[in-house]
């Protein structure tokens, strides 16, 4: 089947996903340091690149551990780290919803022939866990 070419496929899309949130979301701009002190164009910037890869990878993960265990297994310390640097940027629901939208949207637009209902509801619900469980340790790092 075609599985592996759409996953290469997907990779470049990662780009659509990351100009999809600030086209969305601008103020979410301001919160990424490397965007605020950078002329280098949004879609551009290979950190920014980077971040919608983990937001990605991480989604895929938390989908694997949802039927494996039953629940997000990201290991503790790497969460606590997760948690604690969303919360000093100063990250909230609105932009976690805003994020969820342009991962769906992005998926959908890579493999159109693929999107389906169900589908968008297993992304969502691996997203969703995995957001929850970042939340959980979103407080000031000790
Ligand atoms: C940093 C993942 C959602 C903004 C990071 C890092 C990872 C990550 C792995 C690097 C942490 C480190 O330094 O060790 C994720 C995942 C998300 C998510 C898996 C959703 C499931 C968001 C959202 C926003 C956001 C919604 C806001 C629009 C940031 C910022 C940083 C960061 C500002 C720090 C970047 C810097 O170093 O300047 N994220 N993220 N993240 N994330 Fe996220």
């Amino acid at each position: 089947s075609g599985s592996l070419e759409e996953k290469v496929n997907f990779s470049e899309e990662q780009e659509a996903l990351v100009i999809k949130i600030f086209e969305i979301a601008p103020s979410a701009k301001k919160m990424f340091s490397f965007l605020r002190d950078s002329n280098v164009p949004v879609e551009q910037n290979p950190k920014l690149k980077t971040h919608a890869m983990s937001v990605f990878v991480m989604t895929c993960e938390s989908a694997a551990q949802l039927r494996k265990f039953g629940k997000v297994t990201v290991r503790e310390s790497n969460l606590k780290k997760l948690g604690s640097v969303h919360f000093k940027y100063g990250v909230v629901d609105e932009h976690f919803e805003v994020t969820k939208y342009a991962l769906m949207e992005t998926i959908k637009e890579a493999v159109p022939e693929m999107w389906s209902l169900e589908m968008k509801n297993a992304w969502g619900v691996a997203y969703d866990h995995l957001v929850a469980a970042i939340k959980k340790e979103m407080k000031p790092s000790s």
